[in-house]
């Protein structure tokens, strides 16, 4: 490797983040020097594109990690679990988008937006972790109005594009629809309901006390980015959408906030655009809109007049991109800044 140029691998790169990688990759003229993909036995003989490259799919037992620099995991939580510490303990870093080491202590969880300093300190087990797709935006909302007055408590209900479940669930999407709307019948399969014409008020498992995997996800998740304890009430909802996370947030601040700051604050963070109704043309913005787009979108900002100091905004961002892809390739780019050898993020 010449230390300008990085060999990187992306693991799942048949898969919907997998694929966004790649793409965001060779967008933003990462430094790569060698480039391989990965997939499951049953991608063997495909291809994928990189940029005007294509790409053989190789076994992940094929591929030589103490040549490679950055391995961007996105296979799924098994495969990072059963993998992890074989491809760490030769040199490799791991970026992981999966669930799997989020929460784990000596595991930054990482928006380079928001906490960049929490990758300064390097990462000891040779692992950087991606936080969940809604727990991306979020994040970078709360640290901006943050700074206006400590935040105590949000409820959110989110609006979660199929691709955020995997490419066989934006197969299904398509494919339900266009049996329904030929007037035949459907049974769900990676759904657990109907999802075409319809919302399912559940994502991932349900625990006993009646979170779902993926509310107790983003509430961790955001308490950990923001070292703070801020209250998350939220439920994930599935909606019959194929690319881009909507979420309804209503924060309550501890102490007055400036309203006219609002928007100040939020449009001083790198990566988020405010459109409202301050703008006079589109006065807010929906999942299709930022499909393909970098940007966390906040819009219908307004006060909450039902409690004492509280605030109701709407943020759409792509899943695909912000919420998963450009999120990692922007890890990668910080790491590579912070550390051109890499040294302060493998596993010693
Ligand atoms: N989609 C999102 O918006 C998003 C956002 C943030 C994080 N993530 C996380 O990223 C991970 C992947 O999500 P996804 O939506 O991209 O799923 P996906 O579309 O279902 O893709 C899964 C990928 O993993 C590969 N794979 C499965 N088993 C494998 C194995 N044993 N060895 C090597 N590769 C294997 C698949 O290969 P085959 O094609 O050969 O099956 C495919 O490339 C999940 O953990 C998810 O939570 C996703």
């Amino acid at each position: 490797m010449t230390r300008n140029n990085y060999n990187v691998t992306i693991v799942g790169a048949t898969g919907n983040a997998g694929m966004s990688t790649l793409q965001v990759l060779a967008e933003r003229n990462f430094p790569i020097n060698n480039i391989f993909a990965v997939a499951s036995e049953k991608s063997m003989g495909k291809n994928v594109s990189f940029g005007d490259k294509t790409l053989k799919i190789q076994r992940l037992s094929d591929v030589d990690f103490s040549n490679i620099d950055i391995a961007i995991f996105c296979a799924g939580s098994g495969v990072s679990r059963k993998n992890a510490a074989a491809v760490t303990s030769v040199g490799c870093v791991i970026i992981d988008k999966t669930s799997y080491f989020r929460l784990a202590p000596k595991v930054p969880l990482i928006i380079p937006e928001v906490n960049i300093d929490a990758l300064q300190k390097g990462a000891p087990l040779g692992i950087v972790s991606t936080p969940n797709c809604v727990a991306i935006p979020l994040a970078m909302t709360l640290k901006a109005l943050s700074a206006l007055a400590p935040v105590r408590r949000i409820v959110a209900s989110t609006y979660q594009a199929v691709s955020g479940a995997g490419r066989r669930a934006v197969e299904e999407l398509y494919s339900q629809a266009k049996v329904i709307v030929s007037g035949g019948n459907i049974q769900p399969n990676i759904f657990a309901k109907q999802i075409a014409f319809n919302v399912i008020p559940a994502i991932g498992d349900l625990y006993k006390s009646g979170i779902s995997e993926e509310e107790d996800k983003i509430s961790c998740e955001i308490c950990k980015i923001l070292k703070s304890n801020i209250k998350v009430a939220v439920t994930c909802v599935r909606v019959p959408v194929f690319i881009g996370h909507g979420m309804s947030v209503a924060c309550e601040f501890a102490k007055p906030f400036s309203e006219e700051k609002v928007y100040e604050a939020l449009e001083n963070v790198d990566g988020i655009v405010v459109v409202d109704r301050k703008d006079g043309s589109d006065t807010f913005v929906t999942p299709l809109d930022a499909q393909g787009d970098n940007a966390v979108y906040v819009s219908r900002i307004r006060k909450d007049t039902t409690v004492k100091n509280g605030l109701l905004y709407w943020i759409v961002t792509d899943n695909l991109r912000k919420g998963a892809a450009l999120n990692s390739v922007q890890i990668a780019e910080a790491m590579i800044s912070i550390d051109r050898q890499l040294k302060r993020f493998k596993k010693p």
